[in-house]
């Protein structure tokens, strides 16, 4: 059966849990082989159990995308996989973590680990996937930035600078490419519920009791289903920036 990204391969960081996870299997289930990186190896190996066994194709790369010469070894990795066909179609700069508070409020030792990951990390695998897929005269990278990196609050200042700039940069970085036919993407979810709330130091109380107003809050598979979509569009459509909120969200 042909499916909308049969013959294309992607590659998605951040892919243990979340987001990532779902896309990654998405993405399979839509037709593309799979490239799927993050630090925890045991993880990507379930992924890639998932996705084989529903007849996908799949190569777990663990490794850290906040660090240069590991972004460099992905798309290498990725370039030499025989099953991927030797090239990559997708990029999902997925990596990211968030960070409760703001400038007063957050824990400055998390300052620097945020902006080497959600931005140099992500910027550098941007600029070696731009750089191939330019030469190659088309290509996908789609970037997650959040809507905190729009409208920031008081409650995640210090992460939604981080989304701030990763937005900054996939607009720039749009501007830059389009011509050669490659699309840039950045999709801003609302809230989502993963890992990422944990991570990042939420106060459950106080996270629960912001939220409850909101009802339904988003899945990761929503958001997955968001980049598939947008993937699958003719290569002349480019949906440059799309926001994907539980209906009830009014804020942020
Ligand atoms: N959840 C939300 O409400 C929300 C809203 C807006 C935007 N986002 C954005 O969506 C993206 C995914 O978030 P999520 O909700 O799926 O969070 P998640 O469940 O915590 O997943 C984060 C992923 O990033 C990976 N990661 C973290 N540090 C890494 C590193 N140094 N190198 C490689 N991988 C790393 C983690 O894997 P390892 O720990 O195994 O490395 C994990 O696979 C992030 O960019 C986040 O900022 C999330």
């Amino acid at each position: 059966m042909n499916k909308a990204l049969s013959g294309k391969t992607a590659i998605v960081t951040g892919a243990s849990s979340g987001i990532g996870y779902t896309t990654a299997v998405s993405l399979a289930r839509a037709g593309a082989a799979v490239v799927v990186q993050a630090r925890r190896k045991e993880r990507l190996d379930k992924l890639a159990s998932e996705i084989l066994s529903q007849g996908g194709k799949a190569l777990v790369v663990a490794g850290d995308a906040s660090r240069r010469e590991e972004i460099g070894s992905l798309l290498e990795r990725a370039l030499h996989w025989d099953e991927g066909g030797s090239k990559v179609d997708i990029v999902v700069v997925n990596a990211g973590r968030g960070l409760a508070g703001g400038v007063l409020s957050s824990n400055e030792s998390a300052w620097r680990e945020i902006f080497e990951l959600n931005v140099l990390g992500a910027a550098h695998l941007m600029r070696v996937a731009a750089e191939y897929m330019v030469e190659r005269k088309g290509g996908d990278i789609v970037v997650l930035g959040s809507v905190v990196g729009r409208n920031v609050s008081p409650f995640s200042g210090f992460y939604g600078s981080s989304k701030f700039a990763i937005g900054g940069l996939a607009e720039g970085l749009r501007r830059e490419v389009c011509a050669h036919g490659v699309r840039v993407s950045l999709v801003m979810p609302g809230i989502v519920l993963s890992e990422f709330q944990d991570v990042a130091g939420y106060d459950e109380e106080n996270f629960g009791k912001g939220v409850a107003p909101f009802g339904k809050l988003l899945d990761p598979g929503d958001i997955a289903a968001g980049i598939v979509w947008l993937l699958s569009l003719p290569a002349h459509v480019n949906v440059n920036e799309v926001t994907i909120r539980p209906t009830g969200q009014n804020y942020p």
